[in-house]
């Protein structure tokens, strides 16, 4: 039966990730894939989810299963989170939150919910999006349209082009949003363009479907959810996927949150269990130890106090990099773009046979459209990546 199938591509993002570890040369440097680094290029253990492990090996009676929406306290710890602890969405009854694994898993469990809704629904993704965007919403059935994003030119979002295009969809059609440090290009929303869009949203009966993958890594943890906190409050329907990937380093535990906000209890309640009969025919239940680590952290002010201010450095980091970044780049061209936008991500804007010149002369990965992980970068390593930038343009 395996006989007639055919080999595939590798995803690109991972297949970077492997090329850069089988790279013995001891200078070179990892700005492919999203995860955040220190100083010293490592992806560090944040110090509070390192103590609120220590907790949990001390009290954990149980491996006894958690049930298809995870645990209640990461729940609720998750919409407080993401909506604000005064959120009358939280408190009028309308919202929901289930546990799933990563935020993949919130992705790929929302679209399976929209097709479920709908058969034929068609959802509009940003050009360009996260790579795995597709896979995650194709796979699930839905139709995908796409909407202009960047200008490719200036690297700013090309705003009038993505309204332009968004009023060609129909009453009904998902629109898929970036909540913060749009991945692929860090290239965000304004605030008042998250007020024109949710404009448009409402006036064509729009649903709103908001990734928030990098929530505290592009200006802060309020700051980030601001527009999507806005849109939430305006719509009478919502879909949000979350990822404690990157804002706790969680990346391998799989710790991620899907939210629905209905526009009446009732509705919610009968749209959730229609949701959770989704997970149990796809996983079942999702993994316990991340999803038990952050309710730990959100659970305890001084946990929380000390993962906030561990995450606020890291997104000051990034802040510091992205200027040093574009300060280092200057004498070949304006990238002062890089220190305009948020999170891990920008475009250089060279070729792919530049990227490939960088990877294969200098040790320096990233992936082909010239995304960069601008995290991947620190005090010793910027110089070179820089000149060796300077070198092959
Ligand atoms: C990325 O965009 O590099 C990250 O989100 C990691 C991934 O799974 O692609």
């Amino acid at each position: 039966m395996f006989e007639a199938l055919t080999q595939l591509p590798q995803d690109p993002i991972l297949q970077l990730m492997q090329m850069f570890r089988a790279d013995t040369r001891p200078d070179k440097v990892d700005l492919g894939v999203g995860v955040y680094k220190d100083d010293s290029g490592n992806t560090p253990i944040m110090a509070a989810v390192h103590e609120a492990e220590r907790r949990l090996l001390e009290s954990e009676i149980t491996k006894s299963y958690v049930g298809p929406a995870g645990s209640a306290g990461f729940n609720e710890s998750m919409a407080r989170l993401i909506l604000g602890d005064g959120s009358s969405r939280i408190r009028d009854g309308r919202t929901s939150v289930i546990q799933t694994p990563g935020g993949c898993g919130a992705l790929r469990m929302a679209a399976e919910f929209l097709r479920l809704c709908q058969p034929d629904t068609t959802v509009w993704v940003s050009t360009p999006t996260w790579a795995n965007h597709m896979p995650l919403l194709d796979g699930a059935g839905l139709n995908i349209r796409e909407y202009p994003y960047l200008n490719r030119e200036t690297l700013t979002v090309d705003f009038s082009a993505m309204l332009d295009t968004l009023e060609g969809a129909r009453a009904g059609d998902v629109v898929l949003l970036h909540g913060c440090c749009h991945n692929p290009s860090g290239a965000d929303l304004t605030f008042d363009q998250w007020q024109a869009v949710t404009q448009l949203i409402q006036r064509k009966g729009l649903l709103p479907f908001v990734d928030m993958a990098y929530q505290g890594l592009g200006e802060g943890l309020e700051e980030d959810a601001a527009g999507l906190r806005y849109l939430a409050g305006q719509v009478p329907e919502m879909v949000v996927a979350a990822s404690c990937s990157k804002n706790f380093g969680l990346y391998r535990e799989r710790t991620g949150a899907l939210m629905l906000i209905s526009a009446t209890g009732a509705t919610n309640t009968a749209a959730t269990s229609q949701l959770l009969s989704v997970v149990r025919s796809h996983y079942s239940m999702p993994p316990a130890h991340g999803a038990a680590v952050v309710e730990s952290i959100l659970g305890d002010d001084v946990l929380r106090a000390e993962w906030q201010l561990e995450l606020g450095g890291m997104c000051e980091r990034i802040l510091g990099l992205r200027h040093a970044f574009s300060d280092a780049l200057a004498p070949v061209g304006d990238f002062g773009f890089i220190a305009r936008q948020r999170g891990m991500f920008s475009f250089l804007g060279i070729t792919p046979e530049q990227v490939r010149r960088l990877r294969e002369e200098h040790g320096i990965y990233m992936l082909e459209s010239s995304r960069v992980n601008v995290a991947g970068l620190n005090d010793r390593v910027l110089p070179q990546v820089a000149s060796a930038i300077r070198s092959v343009m």
